[in-house]
């Protein structure tokens, strides 16, 4: 049997499925996951979760390793360099979660656009004393442009509901995707172009040195002083303290955002700011998409346990 090391819980169905096919070594809050990779370190899988990292040190530490699946899409926490030049293959779950993100994304758009949060605190605080045509005010999607940075799956998943809202749809990618721009009507512009013209702004690309704090200071004061920014991709794409700056003051921008640069951290001002809606990292966070993941998980490491090549390999492998 493989010896697995599961970094963070899967769903109990799933884990009931890993449990029955391998040897499981599970973290729990007496270790950290280093301390268990650190120790454990004959295992042959380690199913390395969001936000921890794997680094090039852990990985040589374990001499039977075969797989490192990364729990959700982005791996930027695997140091993929060090697995590939040790013949260990990284995997992750791309896919199955591009709509629960895309939907998610769509939320948090429109609880920034329709102040759905602020809307909530005053019903809790028992301020509702009848219709007010001043209450509340907020921003009209239809006809306005949403920019996309990043045109992959979830990109695409984002830029579609963006069609069914009447809006119009400017993009910014390494890659252009020019079938797609005449099948769905969206456009292609440079990146400055997209943050000036944007009513609503989605970075939703993978997550690299290339992008850290593609958001900052002086991006913020090309932007709309009513634009939207929601963020559900890597938190270190924005400068957060320039974002929190910002936002307290302009108080006609919002924010959306469910990963931080400092991750579990947040910035001070975003825990009183009325125009930032913060969540806890649950863009994929559908029981049916989280059992999916996990399940692809588990195929890749029944695949290794048959000494064949697993099926989701990331795209340094392709
Ligand atoms: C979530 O952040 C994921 O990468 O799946």
């Amino acid at each position: 049997m493989l010896k697995v090391i599961l970094g963070k819980p899967f769903l109990d169905e799933a884990m009931e499925e890993l449990r029955a096919l391998c040897t499981l070594i599970e973290v729990d809050e007496s270790e950290t996951f280093y301390e268990v990779v650190m120790r454990e370190s004959d295992c042959d899988v380690i199913i390395a979760p969001l936000g921890h990292k794997m680094s090039s040190e852990m990985i040589s530490n374990c001499s039977n390793l075969k797989l490192i699946c990364s729990d959700g899409v982005g791996y930027d926490h695997i140091e993929v360099s060090a697995a590939l030049k040790r013949g260990i293959y990284v995997v992750n779950t791309p896919n199955v979660l591009t709509n629960a993100v895309a939907d998610f994304i769509w939320t948090l758009i429109l609880c920034c656009a329709r102040r759905i949060i602020e809307g909530l605190e005053f019903m809790q605080a028992g301020k509702f004393i009848g219709y007010d045509k001043r209450l509340l005010l907020g921003k009209e999607l239809t006809g306005a442009t949403i920019g996309i940075i990043g045109m992959g799956r979830i990109g695409e998943a984002v830029a579609k509901r963006a069609k069914g809202f009447g809006m119009n749809v400017v993009y910014f990618s390494r890659t252009r995707k020019r079938k797609l721009e005449e099948k769905l009507e969206i456009e292609y512009v440079t990146f400055e172009e997209l943050a000036k013209r944007s009513d609503v702004v989605v970075p939703i690309m993978n997550y690299s040195q290339e992008v850290y704090h593609l958001f900052n200071k002086k991006v913020f004061e090309m932007m709309k002083k009513d634009a939207i920014l929601v963020n559900a991709s890597r938190g270190k794409v924005i400068n957060e303290e320039a974002l929190a700056n910002h936002l307290e003051n302009t108080s006609t921008f919002y924010a959306g955002l469910d990963v931080y640069e400092f991750e579990p951290e947040i910035n001070e001002k975003f825990k009183v700011l009325k125009n930032v809606v913060c969540l806890p990292h649950i863009g994929s966070a559908t029981k049916e998409t989280r059992y999916k993941m996990a399940k692809m998980n588990i195929e890749d490491i029944l695949l290794i346990e048959k000494g064949e090549r697993p099926k989701n390999l990331v795209s340094e492998y392709r």
